[in-house]
């Protein structure tokens, strides 16, 4: 038998199958990289938020920034990002004027992250990015508010901003629409596609379908 020959090679091998106890831990081992990877990198900090309201960190595309930014257009003051990320969308609004822009977020590596890309803007002392959960922060001074989060977490999230947001707030959504509310606009397609509400208008929907008027 000559060794150099590739098909000499590969008889250890072959004859060498893995069996089950050797698929076992290559399961075991990927499915333990992706533990620490989930635990270690997606979602540190994550341990006090129930399950079912945990979002992992995805980014929004550059066409998503700037359909978010259009449809802020012509609005001023505060903004607040809720699960800002990386920080794109605070520092997009902040390159935009919007003051203050505020970003919560919960994973420690993303709030480094998008302070150290503020820094490399320029812009660090005209940003915040605060660890903290976004269910727990009061938004009753957030006129300007925008949202990427999961589609499972926003009948939830529509409660708390219908019942803290000023009357002349607008929420943003991206990629994902609120499911019962009625946007007053829309801008781009596809995954990209953004979402704007009114929530003076979505007050008074409410109020229109519980029969009520407002004083
Ligand atoms: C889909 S990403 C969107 C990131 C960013 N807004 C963007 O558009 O690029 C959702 C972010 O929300 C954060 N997040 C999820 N639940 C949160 C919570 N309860 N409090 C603060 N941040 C949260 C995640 O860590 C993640 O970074």
């Amino acid at each position: 038998m000559d060794p150099d020959e590739p098909d000499d090679l590969m008889v250890p091998l072959k004859e060498k199958s893995l069996g089950g106890w050797g698929l076992l831990q290559i399961a075991a081992g990927t499915g333990f990289a992706a533990y620490v990877m989930w635990a270690g990198f997606l979602m540190p900090g994550f341990r006090r938020v129930p399950l079912k309201l945990q979002v992992p960190y995805l980014p929004a595309s550059l066409a998503q920034v700037d359909n978010v930014m259009g449809l802020l257009q012509g609005r001023s003051g505060k903004l607040v990002d809720l699960g800002s990320g990386d920080g794109r969308i605070v520092l997009e609004a902040c390159r935009q004027g919007f003051r203050p822009a505020v970003g919560y977020e919960l994973n420690p590596w993303l709030l480094r992250l998008a302070a150290f890309y503020a820094w490399r803007a320029g812009y660090s002392g005209n940003v915040m990015y605060r660890r903290e959960d976004l269910w727990k922060v009061s938004l009753a001074d957030c006129s300007n508010v925008t949202v990427f989060l999961a589609p499972s977490v926003l009948p939830l999230l529509q409660e708390k901003l219908l019942s803290e947001l000023p009357e002349d707030a607008l929420v943003v959504a991206g990629r994902f629409p609120f499911p019962e509310w009625t946007p007053i606009g829309t801008r781009g397609e596809g995954i990209d596609k953004t979402w704007a509400y009114d929530i003076r208008v979505l007050r008074c929907e409410k109020d229109r379908r519980s029969g009520g008027t407002k004083v």
